[in-house]
């Protein structure tokens, strides 16, 4: 990687560490050029796509049937992103995906990508790994 970039990718992940309020020094995602992700946010991406949140939230998480994720992302606690996957919303719309491993298994992962959409960090839906 060039010197350029990595200046770029460590104040990334300083400016992401530091939004995410976390005490220890592993940033929460670490992203290149908006679109390269490391192996656990290009994870979250996977889940993302298998668990098909676009379907109502939009194909970039813009927001369809439900919310701007790239707005409630700013809003919501990570406490609160889990539990409303977990349990859902259902009288209002929002699916439950306590029972799927999919999903629970990388809420972790789905959490810090979607932090770095609604950071801005990553600039578009689509992410790869970083090379
Ligand atoms: C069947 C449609 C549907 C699917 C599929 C769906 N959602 Fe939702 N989601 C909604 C609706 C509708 C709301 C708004 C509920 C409300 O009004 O409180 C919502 C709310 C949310 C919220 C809370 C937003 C806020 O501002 O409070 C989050 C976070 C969320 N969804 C994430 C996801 C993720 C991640 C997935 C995929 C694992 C997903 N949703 C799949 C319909 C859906």
């Amino acid at each position: 990687m060039k010197f350029k970039q990595a200046i770029v990718l460590l104040a990334l992940c300083f400016a992401a560490s530091l939004h995410a309020g976390e005490t220890d020094s592993k940033p929460l995602y670490t992203v290149v050029d908006g679109t390269k992700v490391d192996p656990n946010t290009l994870k979250g991406f996977k889940t993302w796509r298998a668990a098909a949140c676009d379907r109502c939230h939009g194909p970039n998480q813009e927001g369809m049937v439900g919310p701007s994720l790239i707005e409630s992302l700013k809003v919501l606690t990570k406490e609160q992103f889990v539990v409303t996957i977990r349990d859902g919303r259902l009288e209002k719309g929002m699916q439950s995906f306590g029972k799927d491993p999919r999903v629970m298994d990388n809420i972790d992962h789905l959490y810090a990508y979607l932090k770095g959409r609604s950071d801005g960090a990553i600039k578009q839906s689509k992410v790869t790994a970083i090379e």
